[in-house]
């Protein structure tokens, strides 16, 4: 078993042992963050481009940090001081950063499928940081990740995951992580924002708010996605607050220990409000952190491999 060589394009497809692999890696490498040295030289005489297309405050510096703590070099292209703007293409753009000898790319690109197109092209790993509306592949294993250390397990648990589910990467790369590791899935959203063929995911799909958050374990808020949108998916941000915003009062619904995720950035007061995101409930902050730790085991598996990580090196 194992992810050694493996570029990580989305979780469509990835076997709960794979997902396990990475959480229990993440759970150690997560040690290393809360400690006093945070360096481990795991990836040491490794190189790591970040190829950010599109803007990220948290994944790319979650994964510069990541590795950085496990002592690789890192490279950061940033597309619109690069070659691109004199008219380079991403395919030659992906062969020069070969050339420079990294071993894995991290990509963000707003088009769906650039990082398979990337994997295609040239032989460093890629790690999906995003592709348009397609995967977000290590925001679900964070999401995962921190849903686990609250819980204790998955299995079981229901999920639901609330808004812009049709324009949302990490929709996706979620229900599929979450389904193989036994959850029970929820989406909620107004009808403009939601596909019901989702389904066909062996979720449960609903249209209204309060009969979708009965008894639930976790909600994911997801952001109103408005660059990706265009307009009139729904009337007003006032309505769409009101209807299926997540508030205080909200979780009455909910069980009472529920967990309430946001993979950020928040439209505050639209798709959450102030109450919840700062609230008792919210593990938003940790889902930051915990980024980390899920991205230094991921570079680690991808690049290094084994099923397993020996911290005492
Ligand atoms: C997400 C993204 O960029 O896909 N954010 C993130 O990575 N933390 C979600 C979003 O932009 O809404």
């Amino acid at each position: 078993m194992g992810i050694k060589g493996k570029s990580l394009l989305g979780l469509e497809g990835a076997t709960k042992e794979e997902i396990e692999l990475i959480l229990r890696v993440a759970k150690k490498m997560k040690t290393v963050v809360n400690s006093e040295n945070k360096k481990l030289p795991l990836l040491h005489g490794k190189s790591v481009a970040n190829m950010f297309f599109e803007p990220s405050t948290r994944t790319r510096s979650s994964f510069e940090l990541a590795a950085k703590y496990l002592d690789a070099d890192v490279l950061n292209f940033t597309p619109s001081t690069s070659s691109l703007v004199k008219g380079e293409s991403l395919r030659d753009t992906l062969l020069t950063v070969t050339a420079m000898g990294v071993d894995a790319i991290v990509m963000r690109h707003k088009q769906e499928g650039a990082p398979l197109f990337a994997s295609q092209c040239v032989d460093p790993l890629i790690i999906n940081a995003g592709d348009g509306a397609h995967e977000h592949p290590t925001q679900a294993l964070l999401d995962l990740f921190t849903i686990q250390e609250v819980k204790g397990h998955i299995d079981g648990l229901k999920v639901v995951i609330v808004g812009d589910i049709d324009h949302g990467r990490v929709a996706r790369s979620n229900i599929y992580a979450l389904k193989a590791l036994g959850a029970d899935v929820h989406l909620v959203g107004p009808r403009t924002l939601l596909q019901p063929d989702l389904a066909t995911l062996g979720v449960t799909i609903h249209y209204e708010l309060e009969e979708a958050l009965v008894d639930a374990d976790v909600i994911n808020v997801l952001r109103i996605q408005k660059e990706r949108q265009g307009s009139g998916f729904f009337p007003s941000d006032r309505e769409y607050a009101t209807l299926f915003g997540i508030h205080q009062t909200s979780l009455r619904q909910a069980k009472e220990d529920v967990l309430i995720l946001h993979p950020g950035p928040m439209n505050r007061d639209l798709e959450i409000g102030t109450d919840v995101c700062y609230g008792p409930h919210s593990a938003i902050q940790e889902q930051v952190k915990n980024g980390i730790s899920v991205r230094m085991a991921v570079l680690y598996l991808t690049i290094i491999g084994g099923d397993d990580v020996d911290l005492t090196r």
